[in-house]
């Protein structure tokens, strides 16, 4: 059992739940990864920006899969927006996974307030990697309905994924609709909002009605909306908790209970991409 894959709108599959290894330190990441492809993880969520690409990449080796089993995700890190220094970039991620492709390939940031406010030439370089075929698939992350309009306006290929934050908490439907106008899948990063929505007592009552745990039931929650997930743990039990949520179905007036929870932007636990404008030194 692995889970159900979603088509990206240029003919590949992405599986709908993922693990994610954002805050994960390296001497610890080889090891939780590990664990998760053993459960039945095949999509890895990683960055430059984490510092564990390297790390992910061996635990891939040593897990007995085919590179081609497993789909990994990258991203380009805040300083290197400029096109060659997103082609070296490129290059140092490839060589960090050890692997000649990247499923997929994420501008991590929008960082309007930086650059000149030019992120379509750090996009168009992404396009190089998409048609020579080193990244499977080109994609964004953070990117606010305004930017991800001018992009599809100013650009060739449509960016396959956008990964924003969403959770019980923070719904950001505005993007989701967005990104669905255009094709473009929605992946829920925080899909737990990091733990924060798990005591809220909505989700409790229907977790302790359907006999799930709080993460199982915010979990399926984000799968019957359609949106492709990656939660992150570095303790086996909950890895494995969070991967069982494939033979239960939430009800309409669950899912509705869930999202009447959006706090709009109070409930970000993240920065706000309009403003984030972060250099990682
Ligand atoms: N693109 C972006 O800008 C961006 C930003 C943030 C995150 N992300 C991606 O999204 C992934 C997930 O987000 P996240 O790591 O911020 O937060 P998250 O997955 O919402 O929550 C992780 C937290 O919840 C705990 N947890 C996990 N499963 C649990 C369970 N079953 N029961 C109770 N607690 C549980 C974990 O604790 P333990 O580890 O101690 O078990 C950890 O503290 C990241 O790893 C990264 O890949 C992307």
């Amino acid at each position: 059992m692995t889970g159900p894959n979603l088509a990206l709108n240029n003919g590949y599959t992405i599986p709908q739940l993922g693990f994610g290894v954002f805050k994960i330190v390296p001497g610890e990441t080889a090891a939780a990864v590990r664990e998760a492809l053993h459960v039945g993880y095949r999509h890895i969520d990683t960055a430059e920006m984490y510092g564990n690409e390297k790390e992910v990449a061996e635990a891939l080796r040593t897990s007995g899969l085919d590179r081609s089993e497993v789909f990994i995700t990258s991203k380009l890190n805040n300083g290197f927006h400029r096109p060659d220094d997103a082609r070296k970039a490129f290059d140092g991620t490839l060589e960090a996974l050890g692997s000649d492709y990247v499923d997929l390939f994420l501008i991590h940031w929008p960082l309007p307030t930086l650059y000149g406010g030019d992120f379509v030439s750090t996009w168009l370089t992404l396009e190089e990697f998409y048609r020579d075929g080193r990244a499977r698939s080109i994609g964004l992350s953070n990117f606010q309905v305004a930017h991800v309009r001018r992009l599809v306006q100013e650009s060739d290929v449509v960016p396959a994924v956008n990964q924003i934050e969403v959770h019980p908490y923070l719904g950001n439907e505005e993007v989701r609709a967005a990104n669905a106008e255009f094709g473009i899948v929605t992946e829920a990063w925080s899909p737990l909002a990091k733990g924060r929505v798990l005591n809220d007592p909505t989700i409790g009552a229907i977790a302790s009605r359907v006999d799930r745990t709080p993460a199982q039931v915010v979990l399926r929650w984000h799968i019957q909306r359609g949106d492709v997930i990656f939660p992150k743990s570095t303790t086996p039990a909950r890895i494995k908790e969070n991967f069982q949520i494939f033979d239960f179905e939430l009800e309409s007036h669950d899912i509705a209970a869930i999202n009447a929870l959006d706090r709009g932007e109070e409930g970000r636990t993240g920065p706000n991409p309009d403003v984030f404008a972060y250099v990682p030194r």
